[in-house]
């Protein structure tokens, strides 16, 4: 089968930096992986993925860019500010109603230029959502625009290849450190970040370039959205294959806690908002409470069963969030 093209547009500032947490109360050590300073519109793990996601874009000959999140979705505002820095129109389909006055995501992703499309649906009625998007792509496409539809989270194959490759950039980082990573911990909701690295993963094990490979466990953090572990392990085969690669991952390689999740997506927890004030403490990270908190409350939860050892190297991978500190919806 020929090897299908894929295209990188530069939109992130990589490698972002791996910082010293310095130690767990268990005593394992603590280290930051920081990208919520991807830099595109403020940050967050979705640049990695549109760089490879606008690449296609780009190839398919798009004129506008189309998605689709919950009313503060990271993933719209980075979108919006791709399709800043690339010339597109880009449509926003969101969650809620059209607010009196824009917070947030959604206050960057007009300033960015981007049109919102409120449907006033709920957070979480994911396929409602999408069915949105799909109906809005259909009418752009009878308008005689050539959208590129980008499904909720970019969790696409083609954007997981972002964390393929960033998996790529933890290890070396760890090596120059003179680190092994044990375990690299992380907040997922619709699986692409978690499918990269996942192949990231089975790519390092074939090759035989780790003695040491870290375990890849995802903090879940959306009942709904959150592909299951079978469509993980799926979504990393495609992107394998994209890269070229003959091996596989299997069920067995993706791990999601889903107990720090609280009810639902975007309900608050007593333990995202205790881990959001360690880490703010710690090393003045700041965490939001959907997303980057709650997965770092699941990683000072599993500490506290003291899951990792004493003596491990953790990777906190912080995926951004920052926007819907400032917004009260
Ligand atoms: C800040 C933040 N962290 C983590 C995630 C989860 O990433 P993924 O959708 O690839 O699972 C998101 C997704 O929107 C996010 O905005």
């Amino acid at each position: 089968m020929a090897q299908p093209k894929i295209t990188r547009i530069t939109l992130a500032t990589l490698p972002t930096p791996l910082e010293d947490g310095g130690k767990l109360p268990s005593g394992a050590h603590l280290w930051v992986k920081r990208d919520d300073l991807t830099g595109l519109g403020v940050g967050g793990n979705k640049a990695r993925k549109l760089e490879f996601l606008c690449g296609h874009a780009i190839d398919n000959g798009a004129k506008s860019l189309v998605t689709v999140g919950a009313a503060q979705s990271n993933h719209c505002r980075m979108t919006a500010a791709a399709g800043a820095r690339l010339g597109l129109p880009t449509h926003l389909v969101v969650s809620g109603e059209k607010p009196s006055r824009l917070e947030g995501n959604q206050l960057l992703a007009a300033m960015f230029g981007a049109t919102l499309h409120h449907t006033g649906l709920a957070d979480t009625d994911w396929s409602s959502l999408e069915s949105f998007r799909a109906q809005l792509t259909q009418q752009l496409v009878d308008h005689g625009e050539k959208p590129q539809s980008i499904p909720i989270g970019g969790s696409t194959a083609v954007g997981a290849i972002g964390y393929a490759l960033a998996f790529d950039e933890i290890i070396a980082q760890c090596a120059k450190q003179n680190i092994v990573a044990d375990a690299i911990v992380f907040t997922t909701s619709s699986g692409g970040t978690h499918a990269g690295l996942v192949a990231g993963l089975v790519r390092a094990r074939v090759s035989d370039r780790l003695k040491h490979l870290p375990k890849i466990i995802g903090i879940g953090v959306a009942k709904g959205v959150a592909l299951n572990s079978r469509s993980i392990t799926d979504l990393a085969n495609e992107t394998l294959m994209l890269l070229g690669e003959t091996s596989r991952a299997t069920d067995k390689d993706v791990v999601i806690d889903p107990n720090y999740m609280g009810s639902d997506y975007a309900v608050a927890t007593q333990a995202a908002t205790d881990a959001a004030k360690w880490a703010a403490l710690r090393g003045a990270w700041v965490l939001d409470a959907v997303y980057s908190a709650k997965g770092f409350s699941g990683l000072l939860g599993l500490d506290a069963k003291n899951e990792f050892g004493s003596d491990a190297n953790v990777v906190f991978i912080h995926t951004g969030g920052l926007p819907s500190i400032f917004a009260s919806h």
